[in-house]
């Protein structure tokens, strides 16, 4: 039994936090922004203004890689790894010391469900801390056999690339921020954090955590901001050694085109546009639910999410009505409501978007084989909708939409190199999913796929996975032992002996 009377006060208390005047973390200390503006924050389940984020510009992204860039060649730099391994490690156990506030606060400010923020956010923010805690003590190079003329000791050591910034997005804000964070700390790096503008919150609650636990000053630096103001300041800074980016292909595009003011280096998790391959011999009701929760699950606002389903025609009609009976019974509604199973989505400009992709897909002449209900409310809700009658030329099947929008398409072939054809014929190459019990057909097929992960039969996100894009879904990998080595610098050392 939930007891409501603790809910309501520690929702009491996150909306304390919430209207809070918030400063910028910078050197390890809250800050006024040089500018003194501040931008508002919502709630999307009611639309509702909750609190207000400091504007960082130029100036204080100065200030903030100055910090970063002192902490670097300070005590950071000479902290054993078995130290910041600890420090870690005891992030995560804050964290996870205050899942309640954080699930509160991501719900409050992204609009998801309560029980997903528990269930998913925060528990995997904690995991991914933990794990990365782990990569401090083993990030090791090499010795190296030379073939010139002498003798040689050869060998190469990982240097940390240096002053990070990590610009995140608003669909997980908390994982992504740590997605970021803690490989770069793990690795030696400083960082700069700029959550996305729509949500701010669980950003500015890791930073308290931050100083808390016993990060020293200048290592976690916080600057809220707007993308063109304070996202593309540390994109130009000369300063910043790496950018590491989730968000849209068009700013993954602008941060490359920046970065090459000091060849700085990028990580870029992009867009995606998932096919869901349903072979004829699949376990239908679980396809059906996994097709649907990989859609609906965060109201579609999952950079992986399954929006390309094709199925073959033996078993589409069935597929097609299991997913469109799923989205008609999915009480769609605000994130905080207990029996809430799909939330809003992040904001009205995101709604609008979602809106008119729907829009754009019949008028090209797709049908809505299944449409759930909107709840009604000044909350940014969209419909959970199925299309069908759709082909590869339709923007709804060709971009990425973010919203809880399935297109569905029948194949008949079953040649596999078709079918991975139709897969492929995308830019995105982020994930695929595979339905099938023919274990040669799902090896097959997972190696025709053009994409940087795919899933057979279900699964979810994993810190041991790596995890990025193939084509226009972005550029290196996320989690693993690829992940955190994308923070350092491989430096080889030649000695003749
Ligand atoms: P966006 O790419 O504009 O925002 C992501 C982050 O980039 C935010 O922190 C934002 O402040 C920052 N940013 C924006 N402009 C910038 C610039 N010029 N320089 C540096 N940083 C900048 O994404 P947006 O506009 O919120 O959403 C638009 C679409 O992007 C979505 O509909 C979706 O298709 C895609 N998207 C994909 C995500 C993913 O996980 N792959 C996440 C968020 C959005
Ligand atoms: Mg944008």
């Amino acid at each position: 039994m939930p007891d409501i009377a603790k809910d309501q006060l520690a929702l009491d208390g996150a909306r304390q936090f919430a209207g809070r005047e918030h400063g910028l973390f910078i050197d390890g200390e809250w800050r006024e922004p040089r500018s003194g503006s501040s931008f508002e924050t919502f709630n999307p389940g009611d639309g509702s203004r909750i609190g207000r984020a400091a504007a960082g510009g130029e100036a204080d992204v100065d200030l903030a890689v100055r910090a970063a860039r002192a902490a670097l060649d300070g005590p950071w730099a000479t902290m054993k790894p078995s130290e910041r391994a600890r420090l870690l490690w005891r992030l995560a156990d804050a964290i996870e010391a205050h899942a309640d506030e954080f699930a509160l606060l991501e719900t409050l400010n992204n609009g998801k469900p309560l029980r997903d923020a528990r269930m998913f956010d925060v528990p995997h923010a904690v995991e991914v801390l933990r794990y990365n805690a782990g990569w401090p003590t083993k990030l090791n190079g090499e010795s190296v056999n030379l073939s010139g003329p002498g003798t040689w000791h050869a060998y190469t050591v990982r240097e940390p690339v240096g002053v990070v910034a990590a610009i995140v997005p608003w669909n997980a804000p908390l994982a992504m921020a740590v997605a970021k964070t803690a490989p770069a700390l793990a690795a030696g790096c400083t960082i700069i954090l700029k959550p996305a503008e729509q949500t701010p919150l669980t950003a500015l609650r890791l930073a308290h955590l931050m100083a808390e636990v016993g990060f020293p000053k200048g290592v976690f630096n916080l600057v809220t901001g707007l993308g063109e103001a304070a996202g593309a300041a540390l994109v130009a800074h000369p300063g910043v050694d790496k950018v590491t980016f989730t968000g849209s292909t068009e700013v993954g595009r602008l941060i490359v085109k920046g970065a090459t003011v000091n060849m700085k280096r990028v990580t870029l998790e992009l867009g995606g546009k998932t096919p869901v391959i349903v072979m004829p011999d699949a376990d239908i009701n679980r396809a059906i639910e996994g097709a649907a929760r990989s859609i609906f699950t965060n109201a579609g606002q999952i950079c992986n999410a399954g929006s390309r389903l094709f199925a073959h025609e033996s078993v589409f009609d069935a597929l097609v009505e299991g997913v469109a009976d799923f989205a008609g019974k999915l009480r769609v509604g605000p994130g905080l409501d207990p029996d809430t199973q799909m939330g809003p989505v992040v904001s009205a400009e995101q709604k609008a978007r979602v809106l008119s992709y729907i829009e754009a897909g019949l008028r090209d002449g797709a049908k809505i084989s299944g449409q759930g209900s909107a709840a009604s409310g000044p909350g940014y809700f969209v419909p959970p909708t199925v299309l069908t009658g759709t082909n590869p030329q339709m923007s709804v099947v060709r971009e990425e939409i973010f919203g809880p929008v399935l297109c569905a398409m029948s194949f008949s072939d079953r040649d596999l190199d078709a079918i991975a054809a139709q897969a492929n014929d995308t830019d995105y190459g982020l994930g695929a999913i595979v339905w099938t019990q023919n274990l040669s057909a799902a090896h097959k097929l997972a190696r025709k796929i053009k994409a940087g992960t795919v899933r057979v039969n279900g699964g979810g996100l994993d810190p041991a996975l790596p995890f990025g894009g193939f084509k226009q879904s972005g550029w290196g990998r996320e989690n693993g032992r690829e992940g955190v080595e994308a923070y350092t610098e491989v430096k080889s050392i030649a000695i003749a002996l």
